[in-house]
């Protein structure tokens, strides 16, 4: 949890995040394990309450919010599933201790030694985005002698009201499979016997605030499975996907209940099995970036904070001008406060965290903490500008553990090499 101590110090569970940072370094990523129990414990009491007991989803948690081996760990050791969406996220499940029969995969672009990986494993379900990519599973099965477990994506055509860049349901995104083509691979599927066609898979989109999308959704693929069942096809489970928003400034966060209200209503009577994909809801608000500032920079015009975290390190105000709130992390201050803009030392103008921020004044070496970014923050970093990966921290009540080192200049060259040609002979 993040709370306030008494004399304002922003505290991650009983550990104040100025100690980490003065202990760990600083652009430091901080994450509440109590937080992510208590995410995943309010999508289960849901559940619970809406379905019955022997109905209950498998809850595969979307490895690409927070891919940290010791988060996928935690998210094991209370029986969830993954969703991964490469075989790097595969092999990082299954190296936390994700059991593999809980594990499905996404995506559009699964490579050959993907599928493979996939099948070698035994996972859940592979969900499958099109008609060439089924064929490549199919060869790849007989060449194993097995069988494939496979979903198919519909693309439900549903407009999630999402970010313009995280809207994946509608028929002009590269996701999923109309209906009528679902059904067509879905009958092909049936009587390849390298192939088992499991059910159908949907996922509309992220940081949704309305359900509104879901039941649409939900209420077309309800449509859809009893006109595949009509049709001779043995639909078992159905992959209802993740996209469940939170609050990161003023939005409302979708209630859970409703949600799961909304599965009891228009999935529950498929009598299928119930596979959901949530990453941000389980994430999102257990972790923070603290940073110290660098300067603060006055111009004519504006106030800069300049701060020593980047775009590398957390990339979403800088691609899809998402608000993050930002706080300072040491003890409450006097003094007025004051309009920054919160920049990074990227040489991009995307650079920039926030614009006209009202913050209390502050000053070099103090610690400021972009909050709300356990989930997309470290997963979607980068080395840009040569600048080393954040160190991410865990805090469990007063435990804290390094779960990632910083990243080291060292580590970063280290497979880059300058190429000695063989000496050739001037003309
Ligand atoms: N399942 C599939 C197939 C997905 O593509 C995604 C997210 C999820 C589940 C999890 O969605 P969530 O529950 O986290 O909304 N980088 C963006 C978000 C991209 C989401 C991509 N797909 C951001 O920072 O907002």
């Amino acid at each position: 949890m993040f709370t306030t101590g008494p004399d304002g110090r922003l505290m991650a569970d009983h550990v104040a995040v100025t100690d980490l940072v003065r202990d760990h370094g600083s652009p430091l990523y901080v994450y509440s394990a109590s937080r992510m129990r208590d995410n995943v414990n309010a999508l289960k009491d849901a559940c619970e309450s809406a379905l019955p007991a022997d109905r209950q989803p498998l809850i595969a948690f979307a490895t690409k919010a927070n891919s940290n081996l010791a988060v996928l760990n935690l998210f094991a050791q209370m029986g969830l599933g993954a969703d991964v969406v490469s075989g790097g996220e595969l092999h990082r499940a299954i190296r936390a201790g994700i059991d593999p029969g809980k594990i499905v995969f996404s995506g559009v672009g699964k490579n050959d030694d993907e599928i493979a990986a996939a099948l070698d494993h035994g996972i859940l379900q592979i969900n499958v985005e099109s008609e060439p990519e089924l064929n490549r599973i199919a060869d790849i099965a007989r060449r194993k002698n097995k069988r494939a477990r496979v979903a198919f994506r519909l693309n439900p055509d549903v407009d999630a009201g999402t970010h313009e860049k995280i809207t994946t349901g509608r028929d002009d995104n590269k996701f999923g499979l109309p209906a009528a083509r679902v059904a067509a691979l879905y009958q092909q599927s049936q009587s390849d016997m390298f192939l088992d066609p499991v059910g159908i898979s949907l996922h509309i989109g992220s940081q949704l605030t309305s359900l509104d999308p879901y039941a649409e959704a939900f209420q077309k693929l309800s449509d859809f499975v009893y006109e595949l069942r009509n049709n001779g096809m043995d639909v078992r489970r159905t992959d209802l996907g993740g996209g469940l928003g939170i609050v990161y400034e003023d939005e409302d966060a979708p209630c859970l209940n409703s949600y799961a209200a909304l599965i009891r209503d228009l999935v529950l009577p498929l009598n299928t099995e119930i596979i959901l994909e949530p990453g941000r809801l389980l994430v999102g608000k257990a972790g923070l970036l603290a940073s110290r500032v660098l300067y603060v920079k006055e111009t004519d015009t504006h106030r800069y904070l300049v701060l020593d975290a980047g775009m590398n390190d957390l990339m979403r105000p800088a691609l899809y001008d998402a608000f993050h709130a930002i706080r300072p992390a040491g003890p409450q201050r006097e003094g007025d406060y004051m309009t920054y803009d919160v920049v990074g030392p990227v040489c991009e103008t995307s650079d920039t965290f926030a614009r006209a921020r009202s913050l209390p004044p502050l000053h070099h070496n103090d610690v400021v903490a972009i909050m709300d970014t356990g989930a997309y923050g470290a997963s979607m970093g980068s080395t840009y500008n040569t600048r080393p990966r954040a160190a991410e921290i865990l805090v469990d009540g007063s435990n804290v553990a390094v779960i990632r080192a910083r990243e080291t200049l060292d580590s970063m060259l280290a497979a880059e090499h300058i190429p000695t040609w063989p000496a050739s002979k001037p003309d």
